[in-house]
């Protein structure tokens, strides 16, 4: 059994640990787990998200931004998401196309057909089973992330320094999109305890394992 498990949800809201809490719940159940991350994942990614996340490339258009994130993505889709699938591994990807569509999307405003088109090439058409968003008001995440980076801890990258009505206009977005497609996915308050919040998306990554398998 495969399944494609993406996380989501504004900088500071705790989704890397969270992955690896969910990853270790499913490893002790016997499966087999590939964690990975969106910009990023693969040598060529890597070197995608230094530029992407590069403070200094202010002159960087919409364009040219939509399509790194979308290369990056397309290089992960086909080096290691498609053949751990196919290997009946689970895959959880720290961010995914939703990303796109939060911050390209509802963030810059840009129009939703055309990343739709972009990202179903990126991606060969490769949709999550389950996406997992940890919701959090936005100042709250960028207090967090203020927090981290004064004690030295984590990256501040050009899109933490957008406006404030930018995060804004995301956390709407993804609180939208989990509206019109709440089979996919489940929307956790980021501000519970960590064990909470753990218990939660266990709990629904289990049905959805025990769905797969009926
Ligand atoms: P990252 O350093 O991975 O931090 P975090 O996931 O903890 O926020 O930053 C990724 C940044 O890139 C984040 O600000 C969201 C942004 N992003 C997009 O704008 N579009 C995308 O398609 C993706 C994948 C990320």
């Amino acid at each position: 059994m495969s399944l494609f498990i993406t996380f989501e949800g504004p900088d500071g809201s705790g989704k890397s640990t969270q992955i690896g809490l969910v990853a270790e719940y499913l490893q002790q159940g016997g499966y087999q787990v590939y964690c990975t991350r969106e910009p990023g994942g693969t040598a060529i990614g890597n070197q995608i998200r230094a530029v992407l996340h590069d403070v200094d490339n202010t002159a960087m258009t919409s364009r040219a931004e939509i399509l790194l994130y979308s290369a990056s993505r397309a290089q992960l889709v086909e080096q290691i998401i498609l053949p751990h699938l196919a290997a009946g591994h689970i895959v959880l990807c720290d961010r995914y196309a939703d990303s796109t569509y939060a911050y390209q999307g509802y963030g810059r405003q840009l129009d939703f057909d055309t990343l739709q088109a972009i990202t179903g090439f990126a991606t060969q058409n490769l949709k999550p089973d389950l996406t997992i968003y940890l919701d959090l008001e936005v100042e709250k995440g960028l207090q967090r992330k203020v927090a981290a980076n004064t004690a030295g801890q984590g990256e501040w990258n050009r899109m933490d320094q957008l406006e404030l009505e930018f995060h804004q206009r995301v956390r709407q977005g993804y609180l939208e999109m989990a509206r019109t497609e709440p089979e996919r996915w489940l929307v956790v308050d980021a501000t519970a305890s960590v064990a909470d919040i753990n218990r939660t998306i266990c709990r629904r990554v289990e049905e959805k394992i025990n769905r797969s398998n009926a």
